[in-house]
């Protein structure tokens, strides 16, 4: 077991993943965010990390967890918000917290709009289309970064 000090990952779940199983389920999954939340938990649990989950369909609300709460990584589905949020951008910069950017699908094999992230330029890096191991991916990423990473 890796040792990783007193740590917390929080993690952003954007808006309409509270849908996951029942959304869309050819491109998202049949999955629900309970089973994504409930595997990084034990995975959180399994490295001693503290993890603090978030889910909220609101652009203010999202802004306030990243810049009003104390963690050490940040990952997050910014969701339909990926492509037009200025504001959540500004949060992950003005906070400077390392973010890992993270998406069930890939972005870059469907609409136009949807390939262009306001989010991945801030980021330390950005997963996207596997699913809900896109989750899995970016925990392991961020328990490798955060001792390392800037
Ligand atoms: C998404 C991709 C976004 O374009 C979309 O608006 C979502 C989910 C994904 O996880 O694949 O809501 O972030």
């Amino acid at each position: 077991m890796k040792k990783t000090g007193n740590k917390t990952i929080l993690v952003i779940h954007g808006p309409n993943l509270h849908l996951l199983g029942k959304r869309e389920p050819k491109i998202y999954g049949k999955f629900s965010l309970d089973d994504i939340n409930k595997t990084l938990k034990e995975k959180a649990k399994e490295n001693k990390i503290a993890i603090d989950i978030m889910q909220s369909n609101s652009e203010g609300d999202i802004v306030e967890k990243i810049t009003k709460s104390k963690y050490d990584m940040l990952i997050i589905n910014p969701a339909a918000y990926t492509h037009t949020s200025v504001a959540i951008r500004d949060a992950i910069l003005a906070i400077g917290k390392p973010a890992i950017e993270v998406h069930l699908s890939n972005i870059f094999r469907r609409e136009e709009f949807r390939k262009k992230s306001l989010v991945s330029d801030v980021a330390i890096g950005v997963i996207t289309g596997f699913g809900r191991y896109s989750y899995t991916l970016a925990f392991d990423a961020a328990i490798s970064c955060l001792n390392n990473c800037k």
